[in-house]
């Protein structure tokens, strides 16, 4: 069993097109998100609160709406438009920072498992192994239509080839041996050959890689393996590889419930459940009372425009200007459009919601605009905290992926005043004890 005070925390970083529709105009927001000053100040924002780990996600096309058009995701900054590579973000980090996790994203579907497994273990040697690989299959036409492919894969066949991916990446990893690098002068050798292999070969298809890899083993082992599908393959997929899931989930029950499926299905398949930790979405508005947070949150829903945030709502589900009925039911619109978002999970999330509170199509639009489809605790330090603690000690979680609606200042908020909460209770880290991310998480 786990000491209660080990409650992890990763900050999701992706600015300017967070999941607060208005971020980009806010005026508490940064807007120097082209300027690696503003990644290493948030680098420096989350080492200071102890975080366990930035996490940068990522797609490789700016998304379009039912007729193919970029126009109204530019227009309106809605998510997606901008994606700095999550890889040179996290060199930069690595650069500024000693302890602070890096969670990277790389896509299974368009990326050769080389390139994958090399990218990630040089972030990794560079970091002093704090490398995570955010393992995604992509969901779009448009990312397919960017790669070279006419169309996304249909997504049973994105996880078989991200299972076939993942196998090779980890097969590249342990291309050296522990001590493969010798540097033995007296010998004259360089690195021993005897401790360098091509990769073996598996039963389930071709190799995807010979080998070995230009570079010797991880120093955490191997980088962390984090992912996020939600649909039933997708959490088979989780259950064999991940070992950090980023979870979505409307409560407490359902995250307790995502949890105990996740933990069982890895047992099922011979892994230890400690080893596959999860961490469930929350987007916190934090203020010094819970009064001026209700506030925050009150000011930030005032910056909404109707016809703006149906726009975006359209262009998610891909839905024509003409189905966007303001009062038209919410649960019709995404039903009328499943499979639009690529994502089983994210589209459930929509549809509960909906069901169980009865929203209009203007409802959602708002939820969808303001993030809160995910939980979202409302409060000052201590009550955010309470909430956290709750749901720990419910074993609905591991720990949580803190989203935010404006950056850098929601991030500062809760690390000046949720982290010291934590902290007083003995639910948080006050010191970084492992050098490595692996170590922090406590993963094999
Ligand atoms: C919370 C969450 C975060 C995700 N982040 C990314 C991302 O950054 N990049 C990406 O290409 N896909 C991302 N995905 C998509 C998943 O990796 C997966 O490919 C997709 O959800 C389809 O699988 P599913 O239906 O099993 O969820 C995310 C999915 C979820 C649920």
């Amino acid at each position: 069993m786990r000491s209660r005070a080990d409650m992890h925390l990763v900050a999701m970083v992706n600015p300017p097109t967070s999941q607060y529709a208005e971020n980009w105009r806010h005026p508490l927001s940064r807007t120097d998100w082209l300027d690696a000053g503003f990644y290493a100040d948030l680098a420096r924002t989350l080492e200071r609160g102890r975080f366990d780990m930035m996490f940068l996600p990522d797609a490789l096309a700016v998304p379009e709406d039912h007729a193919g058009s970029y126009a109204t995701t530019v227009r309106t900054g809605g998510k997606g438009t901008i994606y700095v590579d999550p890889v040179v973000v996290a060199s930069v980090v690595a650069a500024v920072t000693t302890h602070l996790g890096l969670g990277a994203t790389m896509s299974t579907t368009f990326l050769p498992p080389y390139v994958i497994a090399r990218t990630m273990l040089s972030l990794d040697h560079l970091s002093g192994g704090r490398t995570a690989w955010n393992v995604v299959t992509s969901t779009t036409d448009a990312e397919a239509r960017n790669l070279g492919m006419r169309a996304i894969p249909p997504k049973g066949q994105r996880y078989d080839h991200a299972d076939r991916v993942v196998r090779t990446v980890l097969d590249l990893w342990d291309t050296w041996e522990p001590g493969a690098l010798r540097l033995d002068d007296g010998a004259r050798t360089f690195a021993d050959p005897a401790r360098i292999h091509r990769i073996p070969r598996r039963p389930d298809g071709p190799p995807l890689s010979r080998g070995p890899l230009t570079l010797p083993g991880s120093p955490q082992g191997r980088p962390v393996l984090m992912q996020a599908g939600a649909s039933e393959r997708g959490k088979r997929f989780a259950a064999r590889w991940a070992e950090v899931v980023f979870a979505v989930a409307d409560d407490a029950d359902g995250m307790r419930a995502l949890r105990t499926e996740l933990r069982g299905r890895a047992a099922a398949v011979g892994r230890d459940p400690d080893d596959l930790l999860v961490l469930p979405a929350v987007q916190p508005v934090v203020g010094p009372t819970d009064a001026a947070a209700r506030q925050r949150l009150a000011e930030l829903k005032a910056m909404l425009d109707e016809g703006e945030i149906l726009r975006i709502l359209g262009r998610l589900l891909h839905a024509r200007p003409d189905e966007l009925d303001p009062d038209g039911d919410g649960a019709a619109l995404v039903l009328a459009h499943r499979g639009a978002t690529g994502s089983d999970g994210f589209e459930d999330m929509l549809l509960r919601a909906c069901q169980a509170e009865g929203l209009t199509v203007r409802d959602l639009a708002a939820r969808q605009a303001m993030s809160q489809l995910k939980p979202q605790p409302v409060g000052s330090p201590s009550t955010i905290a309470d909430y956290l603690c709750e749901l720990v000690d419910a074993g609905a979680a591991d720990g949580f992926v803190v989203m935010s609606a404006l950056y850098p200042v929601s991030l500062e908020d809760f690390v000046a005043g949720v982290v010291p909460e934590l902290q007083r209770r003995g639910r948080f880290r006050k010191e970084y004890e492992q050098r490595t991310l692996r170590g922090r998480l406590g993963l094999a």
